[in-house]
């Protein structure tokens, strides 16, 4: 098969790249190098068996290339993170992937199946249990009451402390973020349109992906990249809220391995999975396992500040991947310590977080709690 990957010179789309070649497929990828994410060119990761196109996925001429004799796209480009922008998402995510849609329906493409990547953040705060009420949705926590530090999420009926379950695609979607927004609509874009055009489609929403090549340059992404700069720099890492806050962490390796597995199986057409591995991490174990790791002694800031929007739990349901024969295959410990090793082969780490922080608290991205 011949398949492009936007985005294929980033932390994920790269990692598909690879799975696609070691599968015998002929790839080709788009990418424009964006920035911060790639501050020294093309990356040195990159397999010179695929094809490199330099170029934009917001400019047609660009996808006109790049989709020419293509059987199957991966579409990963997308600018990412937590960070003030709205029209930046709505450009580079969801009129970018029009764009691409009408590219293909225009030129009456041969494309067999797309695949797009979505995120957890379509989620908001997911799927909850209130012992009286039962599952409920609960809307994310307002700033008056993370500003006291009351960081759990309590039910709007009768004000008890909710317990967060899995995640399932049946979760009423509730995007909190322009970014989250914008994953939601290039998901129901790809899929709807496919529809229409009779091209299989399926969305993986990613749960918070980590591993090797993940950017250590861009500061508005990835908390085990931004963790790592700040403790291999002898500085306190910043940990939002308590700690106690909880992720679904999952190998960077796994979820290529999803991309695969949804390209190949038909069952998987014109549906929405999930791609986590089921199991909970707080954010505070992520600090004291990285820091095991990296042989380093750290005393986090903890409990001075927050993001607002930010959900305080979530897991994945993932029965939904696994029906199609998806395991993850690499436990959080193991993760990290390969993590870690490609960390320490990358030269001197700068921290790029601590620069940027005064921005993102003056946008009001990071906000501070009652002294
Ligand atoms: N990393 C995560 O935890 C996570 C979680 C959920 C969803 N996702 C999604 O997965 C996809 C890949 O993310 P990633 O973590 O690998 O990020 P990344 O920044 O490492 O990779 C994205 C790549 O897209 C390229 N790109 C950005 N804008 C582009 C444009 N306009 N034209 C062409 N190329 C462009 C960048 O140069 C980069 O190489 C994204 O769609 C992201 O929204 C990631
Ligand atoms: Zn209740």
């Amino acid at each position: 098969m011949k398949i492009l990957v936007t985005g294929g010179a980033g932390f994920i789309g790269s990692h598909i790249v690879d799975a696609l070649l070691n599968d015998g497929h002929e790839v080709r990828i788009l990418d424009n190098l964006e920035k911060p994410t790639h501050q020294q060119g093309i990356p040195d990761y990159l397999s010179p068996e695929a094809e490199f196109m330099e170029g934009d996925v917001r400019r047609v001429e660009d996808l006109r290339k790049a989709l020419d004799g293509i059987e199957i796209v991966f579409h990963e480009a997308a600018t990412g993170g937590f960070t003030p922008n709205i029209s930046t998402y709505i450009d580079s995510n969801i009129l970018a992937t029009a764009r691409l849609l009408e590219v293909i329906r225009d030129e009456r493409l041969p494309i067999k199946k797309i695949i797009v990547a979505s995120s957890v953040g379509v989620y908001g705060e997911g799927k909850y249990n209130c012992p009286k009420h039962g599952i409920i949705f609960p809307h994310v926590r307002m700033e008056e009451q993370l500003k006291r530090r009351d960081w759990e999420l309590r039910c709007p009926s009768c004000s008890l402390a909710l317990k967060p379950l899995p995640t399932d695609e049946m979760t009423p979607v509730r995007p909190e973020k322009a970014y989250s927004v914008s994953k939601f609509s290039q998901e129901r874009l790809v899929l709807s349109i496919g529809m229409e055009l009779g091209i299989p489609a399926v969305a993986l929403r990613y749960f918070l992906t980590y591993g090797p090549r993940q950017s250590l340059f861009n500061p508005y992404t990835g908390v085990c990249s931004i963790f790592s700069t700040m403790i291999l720099n002898g500085m306190p890492p910043v940990i939002f809220e308590d700690g106690w806050q909880t992720r679904d962490f999952v190998f960077v390796e796994d979820v290529a391995r999803a991309n695969l597995l949804v390209m190949k199986d038909p069952r998987a057409n014109f549906r929405v999975f999930n791609v986590g591995t089921g199991r909970a991490t707080a954010i505070s174990k992520v600090v004291e396992i990285l820091s095991k790791a990296y042989k380093r002694k750290v005393q986090p800031r903890i409990g001075e500040q927050f993001r607002l929007g930010e959900v305080r739990h979530l897991v994945a349901d993932i029965t939904q991947i696994a029906q199609l024969g998806f395991a993850p295959q690499v436990p959080f410990e193991e993760g990290i310590r390969r993590y870690v090793d490609w960390i320490s082969s990358q030269g001197n780490i700068h921290d790029y977080f601590t620069a940027v922080e005064e921005h993102l608290r003056g946008s009001g991205v990071i906000r501070s709690c009652q002294q």
